[in-house]
């Protein structure tokens, strides 16, 4: 059992809990508050959402270890001396509550995007809400009650006009040396950052796994430029990377894809570095890294070394990564004047995974092509860098024959690699207009 301090609707509150307890768990079985619900248990649906210092986070996949020094609000936060928050009377008089499950986690989302202060528009508050479902259906009215609340000056901000006790800092981090003898002593050890993928693999298991935690560690977690390079921590999360001036200006590819990855709360939680040791071939993060020659930084009590990505992943949920070793970083190189972008196609905006996905970054002058780097994820069994395709666009003028040429050597190059899949039937006419707008200029992000 480990003890955590940390402050819950306000109140300084401290319990017990167990190594791979959940959030969910100890609000609901420590705490009796159980507006927070287990609806699937695995990071899609919402009900379980609380605020963890204001930003909505699952707590089925957020281990109560992590919550030392930070704040967490449920629902009840929001109601004084039994008076609702102007956000709840909203929800009631649009009508956007019908059998309540999913009301407290569409609240709290909608409370952390009041608090921004923000101009709202329809698509943001869609935006915000898109990682909480409502099996009633009542989006309509949900939206309107938040907009409501939002322009009617019905928004009461933060502790709603209660005293509430302020953030306690976050327990010092550890050094990365610590984390590694921990990684070495215990044999069952097991690295987790976010949690979004190991936590639900755990559960679908059954299994318990012995948690270290690299969001622990000081100086994993953050993006810098240094010699000619963006150096983007292993820790630092998809909404971080999103909204980073620095990616958002020279990586923009992949500040589109960490914009597209799962929902609010996923991007909250989940860091480039799961992303990348868990490879799955549908990885949004991992095409644009490889447009961008992504290379691995890993560190291990034996030294530090550096694998390109493009080596780094070997097969299908598979990397180079070594038994003792922690992936610290990732290195990429900028690039300007390029124009660039990713695509994914998947079966709806939110919570959902690549069927095709393409990154790109081309670079024009006077109709002549003079650099393009495309890499496709969710198509071969691991993401794909169109290393011939490039070559032969390079120098070239943009004409038709030139880009169709272009495409033939694509697709080559990707049976080549993988055969004829089944599902290439439908992948390939797709990605081949894709590319066919992309290259002809009519996609542009
Ligand atoms: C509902 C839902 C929707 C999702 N949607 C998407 C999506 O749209 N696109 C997408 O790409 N992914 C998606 N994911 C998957 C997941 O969110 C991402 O892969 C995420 O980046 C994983 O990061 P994490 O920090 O949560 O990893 P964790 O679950 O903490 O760890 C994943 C793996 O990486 C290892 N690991 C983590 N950090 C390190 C490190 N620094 N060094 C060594 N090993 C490490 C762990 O041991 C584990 O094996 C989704 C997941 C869920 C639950
Ligand atoms: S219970 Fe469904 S997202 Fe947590
Ligand atoms: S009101 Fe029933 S699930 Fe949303």
């Amino acid at each position: 059992m480990e003890r955590i301090d940390f402050i819950l609707n306000g109140k300084s509150v401290s319990c017990e809990v167990e190594g791979d307890e959940v959030l969910l768990y100890t609000l609901r079985v420590r705490f009796r508050i159980t507006s927070v619900k287990e609806g699937c248990g695995i990071g899609e649906c919402g009900t379980c959402t609380v605020l963890i210092d204001d930003e909505p986070h699952y707590s089925c996949l957020t281990l109560s270890t992590k919550i030392s020094g930070h704040d967490v609000k449920t629902v009840e936060f929001l109601s004084l001396n039994g008076n609702l928050h102007p956000l709840q009377e909203a929800f009631i008089k649009a009508g956007a509550v019908q059998c309540g499950f999913c009301t407290p986690g569409m609240l709290l989302s909608a409370y952390s995007l009041l608090l921004k202060g923000k101009k709202l528009d329809i698509q943001g508050i869609k935006e915000a809400i898109s990682g909480n479902l409502c099996r009633c259906t009542g989006y309509q009215q949900i939206v309107e009650a938040i907009k409501d609340a939002a322009e009617n000056g019905k928004f009461g901000g933060e502790g709603n006009g209660r005293k509430v006790e302020k953030r306690r800092s976050p327990p010092e981090g550890k050094g990365i040396k610590e984390i590694l003898d921990m990684l070495y002593e215990k044999e069952d050890g097991r690295i987790i950052a976010g949690g979004t993928d190991l936590l639900v693999k755990a559960r679908k298991k059954g299994v318990y796994n012995d948690y270290i935690d690299v969001t622990s560690i000081n100086g994993l977690k953050g993006i810098r430029e240094e010699d000619g390079r963006v150096i983007i921590g292993a820790t630092t999360t998809h909404g971080e990377i999103q909204r980073d001036p620095i990616i958002t200006g020279k990586v923009k590819s992949l500040s589109i894809a960490c914009g597209l990855i799962g929902s609010p709360q996923i991007r909250n939680m989940g860091t480039i570095g799961g992303n990348i040791i868990n490879a799955s071939p549908a990885a949004d993060s991992i095409p644009p890294l490889l447009v961008h020659d992504g290379v691995c930084i890993l560190e291990s009590k034996e030294g530090i070394r550096e694998v390109p990505l493009s080596e780094f992943v070997v097969a299908p949920y598979e990397t180079q990564l070594g038994k003792k070793e922690i992936l610290t970083a990732i290195k990429v190189l900028p690039l300007n004047g390029y124009r660039e972008g990713y695509i994914k196609v998947a079966k709806r905006a939110a919570l959902a995974i690549a069927r095709l996905s393409i990154a790109y970054a081309i670079k024009e002058k006077d109709g002549i092509i003079e650099d393009v780097r495309l890499a496709i994820g969710s198509c071969t069994p691991m993401p794909f860098r169109a290393y011939d395709g490039e070559g032969y666009l390079k120098g070239k003028s943009r004409d038709e024959s030139t880009i169709a040429q272009g495409i033939k050597s694509i697709i080559d190059g990707i049976v080549d690699k993988s055969g004829m899949r089944p599902s290439y039937v439908y992948k390939l006419p797709v990605l081949m207009g894709l590319l066919s707008d992309i290259l002809g200029g009519s996609y542009a992000h």
